[in-house]
Order: structure tokens, then C-alpha cells, then sequence
């Protein structure tokens, strides 16, 4: 059975006596070994975390249980969040399972399907700006200074003390912490939770030692690695299409503090890793997922020897939410009329 982030972890997050024991089923997600890239690039091991795995089919699931059971023990009864998807998806869904009355403000034509369908599905009200991310937030960071509402977004610290705990995981599975954690920024809440997370799991003997954080964002909408704000974000990765991020100086200090870097992979960079991580790994990570794959690609091809390094990627979402990128790039689909024969003409077959 499934014990959830909360049960597991309860002792490494700020829990007391009153908070509830919420779940869905989030966190003790698979540590793949990668099948053919690890031998491709050269890597000592190469690991993916599948976080797509959540039951909302990302990592947020693991800071919205928190952030969730946090609100219900302080007797607040709504929650709101600015999201490029993943996390009005997750805020609707355990919104639904708290009764919290849920609102969530995403930009408009710039939020993946499925994630919108989430949204709706789990019934949270739905507010979409003619501006972006960044607008989004700005607006909810104003309406929780007026109203008793409870921000879900990572600015609320118990989104970082349960997103903290996919490093645990990794640990507790490869028995210490790699060498290089690859990973997708957007806001800059999670490199900052990982951050945190290895860094406890350190301070308490659970590991002997820390990665390297090398974050990765998408080069039209890549603010630390470029050091200035993006008026005008502009992604494929909608997901990351964020150009003033709420934890940029935390990720700069996970950057630091880890000997990591923060840099930027185009849009093309990160369709190929996309299409490479289906096809040859059999895993279907959303485009912003694969940031941190086509981050790792790039600094091979630059010549960075891994040979004898443990490597993660993470994969922060599900490709199942997103249909429309995967169904874009499709090559033409090879038709056939209805018959056997017909088909195995067309196979080439016969
Ligand atoms: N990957 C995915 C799939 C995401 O949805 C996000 C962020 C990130 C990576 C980046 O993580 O923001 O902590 O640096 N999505 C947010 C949202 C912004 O609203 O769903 P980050």
C-alpha cells in the first residue's frame, strides 16, 4: 500500500499532532536505470526519476499534500494558485479531496490540455488571464494579502518541504545521493526542495554526500541563466514559460552552494530529448520534463566526462498531458483502405 508523502515522511515535515493524514498516493515514484541514453552519453549511471508517476502526473503533488493538509489544520477553507497547469491540476485535486474551495488563475492559450481538463474535472474555479505566469501570480500574491485564502503556489513553504522529499527518495533508493541531479526550472521551487532535501538527508547521516544541481531552463524564457527578468516568456515547454521565477535567488544558492549550474536549453534541444526519451527509454515525459535530459545531452556533447558519475534526471510531468505537442510533430500517419491486404501492401509486406 501506498503510504503517501505525509505518512512516510512525517518526521523530516513541519506535521503536528492536528494535521491530517491526507493522501492520494503521491510520492514513491520509480528510480528508472536508464535502458540506452547511460551507454549513449557515457554516463557511470543514469536514473530518472519518473514523477509523472503522481497522481496528478507531476511533482507538485508532493508539496500540494502538505500545502494542503497545512491549510485544513489552520482552519482555512480555500486555496488559490497561479500555474502554467501542473499545479492548478494538483490544487484542484486535492481541493476536491479537502473540500477546500478552489481557485486557480492560469494564462490563457498557454496551458496544456490535459492539465485544463484536471482543472476542470476536479471542479476548482478557473480563472483565465489575457497575460502570463508571472502576471498570474503577481495577481495571487495581491487577492491573499486582502482575502483569508491560502496561497498553494511555492512561495508557500510546505510546497518546498514536500517536494523535498523526491531527493529523499532518491537517496533511500540509490543508498546515497548521485553525483548530478538534472532538472527542469521554471519558478525555481523545485530545485530549491531537492536543494533542501539533500542537504537534510546529509545533516542527518542518511547520506555521505550532495549532488551537483545543474537546472535547466528554456531559452526564451530563462532568467537566471541569463540573469534578467523576461517580460515576454515564450516556451514550447509551457510548463516553464515563466520569466520572473518566485525562487530565483534559492535556486542561485542551490546552484552555489552545490557547484551546479543553471543554464538554458532551446526549444529544439528539448523536443529532440522529448522524442529521444519516448523512443528510446520508453518514457513520455512533458516537454518541460525533458529539459533536463536535453540539459544533460548538451553538456555531453560539450565534452563533460561523466564516466564515472551517477546521474538523475528528473522527468517533473506525464507527456499524457500535453497530446497536442506529441500529436503536432507526428509524421503522417500511413492509411490503408480496410482490408488484410491492403494493410500489408502498405507495410511493404507483400
Ligand atoms: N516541470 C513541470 C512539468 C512543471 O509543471 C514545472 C512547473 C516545472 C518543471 C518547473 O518547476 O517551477 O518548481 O521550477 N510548473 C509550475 C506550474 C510553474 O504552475 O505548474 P519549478
Amino acid at each position: 500500500m501506498k503510504l503517501g508523502v505525509l505518512k512516510r515522511y512525517w518526521d523530516f515535515l513541519p506535521t503536528t499532532s492536528n494535521t491530517s493524514l491526507i493522501t492520494l498516493g503521491e510520492g514513491d515514484t520509480p528510480l528508472l536505470r536508464s535502458q540506452s541514453l547511460e551507454k549513449e552519453l557515457g554516463c557511470g549511471e543514469l536514473y530518472f526519476k519518473l514523477e509523472g508517476c503522481n497522481p496528478t502526473g507531476s511533482f507538485k503533488d508532493r508539496g500540494m499534500v502538505v500545502a494542503a493538509a497545512k491549510a485544513l489544520e489552520i482552519g482555512c477553507s480555500a486555496i488559490i494558485c497561479a500555474s502554467t497547469g501542473n499545479t492548478s491540476a494538483s490544487a484542484s485535486a486535492y481541493g476536491a479531496l479537502c473540500k477546500l474551495d478552489t481557485i486557480v488563475i492560469i494564462p490563457s492559450g498557454n496551458i496544456a490540455i490535459g492539465k485544463l481538463a484536471q482543472a476542470i474535472v476536479y471542479g476548482a474555479r478557473i480563472i483565465s488571464i489575457d497575460g502570463n505566469f508571472d502576471q498570474a501570480l503577481d495577481i495571487v500574491r495581491a487577492l491573499v494579502q486582502r482575502y483569508p485564502i491560502t496561497l498553494v503556489n511555492s512561495l508557500n513553504p510546505h510546497r518546498i518541504e514536500g517536494q523535498k522529499t523526491a531527493a529523499f527518495e532518491i537517496v533511500d533508493t540509490l543508498g546515497d545521493a548521485p553525483d548530478f541531479l538534472f532538472i527542469p526550472v521554471g519558478n525555481a521551487g523545485n530545485i530549491t526542495a531537492y536543494w533542501k532535501g539533500f542537504k537534510e538527508y546529509y545533516d542527518v547521516g542518511r547520506a555521505t554526500r550532495m549532488p551537483r544541481m545543474m537546472g535547466f531552463e528554456a531559452e526564451g524564457a530563462a532568467p537566471i541563466a541569463r540573469g534578467r527578468v523576461f517580460p515576454k516568456p515564450e516556451t514550447i515547454a509551457t510548463a516553464i514559460r515563466i520569466g520572473n521565477p518566485a525562487s530565483w535567488q534559492k535556486a542561485e544558492t542551490a546552484r552555489d552552494e552545490s557547484g551546479g549550474i543553471i543554464d538554458c536549453v532551446s526549444d529544439g534541444e528539448i523536443l529532440a530529448a522529448y522524442h529521444l526519451l519516448a523512443t528510446t527509454e520508453g518514457i513520455f515525459g512533458e516537454p518541460a520534463s525533458a529539459a533536463s535530459v536535453a540539459g544533460l545531452i548538451k553538456l555531453s556533447r560539450k565534452g563533460m566526462n561523466l564516466s564515472k558519475e551517477r546521474v538523475t534526471c528528473v522527468i517533473t510531468g506525464s507527456g499524457l498531458k500535453d497530446p497536442d505537442t506529441a500529436v503536432k510533430r507526428a509524421s503522417p500517419f500511413l492509411e490503408s483502405a480496410a482490408t488484410l491486404d491492403a494493410v500489408e501492401q502498405t507495410l511493404g509486406w507483400r
